[in-house]
């Protein structure tokens, strides 16, 4: 497997892998579309998150670049909860080019092993309800529904 953490070199190509997550997103809804100029942001947002002790950020190594990343962080609970901490997968992607060949489950499963070695009793992802990929990808690995969050436009 060719999956590694990511690295402070890796930030451009990893904001490049994000920019193409949210293209695909904003396709599918308009509301997860970035505003001008954000694009611009995501490499130092990368950077953050790898500064960040409560994040976790993997690549998949593929010369001449990386053709997958995921990024997870802890999310802690209120004091009042039973459940102390989850983790939360925020991204995961993979270059269309190079997909179904389990460049994503390998990612996911890092993310998985991860929050396994915090302790934590449970891991989270959002998924649209417009990305059939997306929710076809979690159930394989047998993620199920949790919250339905339901919008309303206005
Ligand atoms: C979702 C995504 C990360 C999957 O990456 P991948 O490397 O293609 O996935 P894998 O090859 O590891 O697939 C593992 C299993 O997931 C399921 N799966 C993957 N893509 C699927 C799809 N488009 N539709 C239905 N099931 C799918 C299959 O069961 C697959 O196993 P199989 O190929 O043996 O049938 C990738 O399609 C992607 O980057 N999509 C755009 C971004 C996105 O939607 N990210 C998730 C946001 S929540």
């Amino acid at each position: 497997l060719s999956v590694r953490p990511a690295r402070r070199a890796d930030a451009r190509a990893v904001a490049e892998l994000w920019s193409t997550l949210v293209r695909e997103h904003a396709a599918l809804d308009p509301v997860f579309g970035l505003r001008a100029g954000a694009a611009d942001d995501l490499p130092a947002a990368v950077t953050r998150l790898l500064d960040d002790p409560d994040a976790g950020v993997w690549v998949w190594d593929e010369a001449p670049g990386v053709a997958g990343f995921c990024a997870a962080q802890r999310r802690r609970a209120p004091a009042a909860t039973r459940e102390s901490q989850r983790i939360e997968i925020t991204e995961l992607v993979v270059c269309p080019s190079a997909r179904r060949r389990g460049i994503g489950r390998a990612l996911a499963e890092a993310a998985l092993a991860w929050a396994a070695e915090r302790g934590a009793p449970r891991v989270e992802v959002r998924v649209s309800a417009r990305n059939p990929g997306g929710q076809g990808f979690w159930r394989s690995l047998g993620f199920g529904d949790f919250v339905d969050v339901l919008d309303r436009r206005l």
